[in-house]
């Protein structure tokens, strides 16, 4: 039977209250592949999704580890595309990780996730928010929300802010499956709140001019324009709508959720409407923990990014010390740990940064809160921040088997 989503495991309640056993010295460590794009454009995001999860494995070996076992990344880069993605998943797996976070894109999920279903390895999607993703397999699921769920917030945001906004352009990478699942949610979204859809301008995510596209659609004098992309085209995008002479809203996706995009669109990324997933003003006990070493660490505010592999490892921690708890980690060769870990994880409650999260039985994530930022530029026109606007309650619709605890 599903737990109740409001039901934190015991596992929680003991890492909140501190109450775990030290790590003993000569503890043969757990392993837990981290594969995500160290090197090429999709760095701009999986870099802050290293931070994270080093934080993570930090933060949990300083209560205790697994029981007393430490938790060792074994992190992996993907860069940026499909091969990358399929040689680190292989190359982690022969290392013999329990499980894996990564990869960064949809695009590289879509061809390595089933490499790690074939070997029967745990995967926990940090940021692939396609359509589809926990349906790849069994063993594939993700604590990051799928684009239907979030990214409609940012365009009812940016109708509060407007509510003249008529005609909308919308551009989208073609070559991307993330951002052509985006693409799609926010054309429904616009079309469901009656607005008019413009001619859809596609680019791919390795252009740097945007020139044809942007003078298809500003003589239709758009009031809002709607980008999926990644950081560096859509920032590029971003900025050249500017300088061209676009005035109105701009809602970016999820793609360009990183304060990477800053260098890249520098002042006119001034104002850029992004749905979260995460706030780092989230309250709860982890949460604050992660903050404070984030800020500790960089000097800033911790991102979406890093707060979703935070909790990427930390669904794979709080399951092994389940499945310790309740079987035994020493009663099983790998290929059982992995098996079980799988079973074990998608039936747990975590008390995460990004708040409360489970599985649906497919791996899809329950999460009930979301957000809205806008990008706030400071004067020197090269850094700024992300400033929450808005805030969506959508526990009734994302758990409609939940109860509250009694
Ligand atoms: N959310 C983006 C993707 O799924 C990074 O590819």
């Amino acid at each position: 039977m599903k737990k109740s989503f409001f039901a934190v495991s015991s596992v929680s309640l003991a890492l909140m209250l501190g109450v775990g056993a030290a790590i003993a010295q000569d503890a043969e460590p757990i392993r837990i592949g981290v594969a995500v794009a160290q090197t090429s454009n999709v760095a701009l995001l999986g870099q802050e999704q290293v931070i994270g999860a080093e934080i993570a494995a930090q933060y949990f070996n300083d209560l205790g580890g697994i029981n007393g076992r430490p938790i060792e990344l074994v992190i992996q880069d993907t860069a940026g595309d499909e091969a990358g993605a399929i040689n680190a998943f292989n190359t982690v797996i022969a290392e013999g990780v329990v499980g894996i976070v990564g990869p960064t894109l949809s695009q590289q999920a879509f061809a390595a996730d089933p490499i790690a279903e074939a070997a029967r390895v745990p995967v926990i999607a940090p940021s692939n928010t396609a359509r589809g993703i926990p349906e790849i397999g069994a063993y594939i699921a993700r604590v990051s929300a799928p684009v239907a769920l979030v990214a409609p917030n940012a365009v009812r945001t940016a109708l509060e802010f407007d509510p003249e906004i008529q005609r909308v352009a919308v551009f989208f990478a073609q070559n991307d499956a993330f951002a052509t699942s985006e693409t799609g949610t926010f054309q429904e979204t616009v079309t469901a709140l009656g607005l008019e859809l413009l001619p859809v301008q596609t680019f791919q995510t390795t252009d740097t001019d945007f020139t044809t596209q942007i003078t298809n659609i500003l003589p239709l004098n758009p009031d809002l324009a709607i980008v999926s992309g990644l950081a560096a085209d859509g920032g590029n995008l971003v900025r050249q709508l500017r300088e061209l002479g676009y005035e109105g809203l701009i809602v970016g996706g999820n793609g360009l959720n990183t304060a990477n995009i800053f260098p890249v669109c520098q002042a006119f990324c001034d104002g850029i409407l992004i749905a979260q997933a995460y706030s780092y003003s989230y309250e709860n006990e982890v949460n604050s923990a992660f903050r404070d070493i984030y800020f500790e660490q960089q000097g800033k505010e911790p991102p979406q990014f890093s707060g979703q592999a935070f909790a990427g490892v930390q669904v794979f921690v709080e399951a092994l010390i389940e499945l310790d708890n309740t079987v035994g980690l020493d009663t099983l060769d790998l290929a059982a740990t992995r098996d079980q870990l799988n079973t074990t994880l998608l039936g747990l409650t975590y008390d995460t940064p990004l708040g409360v999260i489970s599985f649906t039985p497919e791996g899809e994530i329950n999460q009930g809160t979301f957000y809205v930022a806008q990008i706030s530029m400071n004067e020197d026109g090269q850094t700024g921040s992300f400033v929450f606007v808005n805030t969506i309650d959508v526990t009734a619709e994302a758990t409609p088997e939940a109860t509250p605890a009694s």
